[in-house]
């Protein structure tokens, strides 16, 4: 496979190209346990100009136990970019001097994508707008393949908010380079766009929709929720319309297949109810590890 130096978007990467990234993610597994130093001398800069628990922290652990080094923003207003009104094309060409690699997340669609045009370093997406979060894509694809162990031959649930969420976007493309069904489940208001469920047939996928909670959980393999993403709304009305009306809860259990998995980028609000915590379907907290996991092998193969 070439090299890979920005990982901007799902679109950029081939099934063989992602298989050899879930290959090394699984080397990882070991290294995150002992710790290695291979990365010693690089340094990753962490520009989070929205919020985030998991991305950001998961991106340092991994850095940190490959033996790298760490510096960053975890809010614009902190910055020069939300403080004082710099713009992310001089926010980069300074950053750029300062480390050996950039992970950004930013609320504009195309912002890796323009960041990566200006940077002579290489960037990663760490969540563009609504469109894409390529690194969450992997790590829900790894964690398939490590819980179910294969990604072919599933059937697939991609839930709540497929209009914005960033991670469904991602994660339906990359899915289209392996032999699944896919199921979209959404309210009325927050399916997926019709270009984008046109792009993942295009592209070979077999795509059905539905619309309630119930069809969402039945007969699949994997079931795949997220929430619905109130910050993207441009009428907060809209918002209070759906807001608590797609949630699994552990009543919905029965209709699951016994080995189904239940994934969730998080955070969660209230779209999975805490009494699916205990069951064993419920892995949306070992997914969580697996983060640490696949950035490891991101950054060891761009940095490495
Ligand atoms: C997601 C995101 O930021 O898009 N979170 C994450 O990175 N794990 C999902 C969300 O915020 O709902």
């Amino acid at each position: 496979m070439g090299e890979l130096r920005n990982l901007i978007s799902m679109k950029d990467l081939d099934r063989k190209q992602i298989d050899h990234i879930l290959d090394v993610s699984s080397k990882m597994e070991d290294v995150a346990i002992k710790r290695s130093k291979d990365l010693e001398s690089k340094i990753m800069a962490v520009l989070f100009f929205e919020p985030s628990t998991r991305t950001r922290l998961s991106f340092e652990s991994a850095m940190l136990r490959l033996g790298g080094s760490v510096l960053g923003f975890a809010e614009a207003t902190t910055s020069s970019a939300g403080g004082k009104g710099e713009t992310l094309a001089d926010t980069i060409r300074t950053v750029e001097r300062y480390a050996d690699i950039i992970v950004i997340r930013h609320p504009l669609d195309g912002s890796a994508r323009v960041a990566a045009e200006f940077s002579s370093i290489p960037v990663i997406n760490a969540g563009s707008g609504s469109e894409e979060h390529p690194t969450q894509a992997l790590l829900d694809l790894y964690s398939i393949k490590k819980f179910k162990g294969s990604i072919d031959g599933l059937s697939i649930s991609l839930c709540g908010d497929l209009k914005y969420g960033r991670t469904v976007h991602s994660l339906g493309m990359a899915l289209t380079n392996y032999n699944v069904s896919i199921k979209l489940a959404a309210p009325q208001m927050l399916r997926m766009k019709p270009a984008v469920i046109e792009d993942m047939r295009k592209a070979g996928a077999e795509v059905i929709e539905v619309d309630s909670v119930e069809e969402a959980v039945k007969d699949v393999d994997v079931i795949y929720m997220t929430r619905i993403q109130k910050e993207r709304f441009p009428d907060p009305r809209e918002y209070d319309k759906v807001v608590g009306r797609f949630s699994i809860t552990a009543d919905d259990a029965p209709l699951m297949r016994d080995d189904a998995i239940v994934l969730h980028p998080l955070p969660r609000v209230d779209e999975l109810s805490a009494d699916l915590d205990g069951l064993p379907q419920a892995r949306y907290f070992d997914q969580v590890y697996n983060g640490v996991i696949l950035r490891m092998a991101i950054l060891k193969m761009i940095l490495g």
